[in-house]
């Protein structure tokens, strides 16, 4: 997969593509992930990218020339184009699975101001990670980034991901490691029997009470 990112704030990404298992995604090949400076597409002389709001009105407005033309220079008939906004898609587990599979994905990350409306024409899907306003969508694509790379083939064990919470609309079952006891704290004998059928049944209910007691909207989604 290829991931081109759209942003005014380039160095808010140089950690997150180097470190843990995005970096070592990309180390391997499995994702290429290029960020781009909106600036750099800039026609105005002094590479200006935001504007005041017609109609007037606090704060700077990002122009859609920059936008569209970075657009227009990325694209192919593969890419899929997501903005960043909190006015989208709330952002759930099933819309990364989804877009684990795209060839291409154009991430465009939304002005902590605004943007001009006319951006939005550019998106094949807007997406919000929930219901606060960030800063800009910097965070934002890194969040979906990172939960989307994940998903893809060889970036971790199929098994790490096939109990992920949310999978099936159930929070994830509790685990535990050594030692069997910590401090009067024990694990649940059922772990320590060696049977597997009697284990997956377990964790399945453990998986249904934990959904039923702190996530009960889960239960009714699609
Ligand atoms: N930009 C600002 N806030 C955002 C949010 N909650 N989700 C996506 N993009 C954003």
């Amino acid at each position: 997969m290829k991931i081109d990112i759209l942003t005014l704030f380039p160095h808010m990404f140089d950690n997150f593509l180097t470190e843990s298992i995005i970096g070592r995604a990309i180390n391997k090949n499995l994702v290429t992930i290029n960020i781009h400076n909106i600036r750099d597409y800039s026609t105005d002389p002094h590479k200006k990218v935001d504007d005041y709001p017609f109609g007037g009105g606090r704060g700077m407005v990002l122009m859609p020339q920059p936008v569209f033309d970075a657009v227009a220079n990325l694209k192919t008939s593969d890419s899929f184009v997501i903005l960043m906004t909190p006015q989208g898609e709330l952002f759930k587990q099933k819309k990364a699975y989804e877009l684990s599979f795209k060839k291409h994905l154009i991430i465009i990350c939304g002005h902590y101001e605004g943007f001009d409306e006319r951006i939005r024409s550019l998106a094949d899907l807007e997406l919000s990670i929930g219901d606060y306003i960030l800063t800009g969508g910097e965070l934002a694509s890194q969040v979906i980034t990172d939960s989307i790379v994940r998903l893809i083939d060889g970036v971790i064990a199929k098994e790490s991901h096939l109990n992920d919470s949310f999978n099936n609309n159930l929070l994830d079952y509790p685990v535990y490691t050594k030692p069997v006891d910590y401090n009067g704290m024990k694990v649940p004998d059922v772990l320590l029997s060696g049977h597997h059928q009697n284990i997956e049944k377990w964790r399945h209910e453990q998986s249904v009470i934990r959904t039923k007691k702190r996530r009960p909207d889960l239960l009714g989604d699609d």
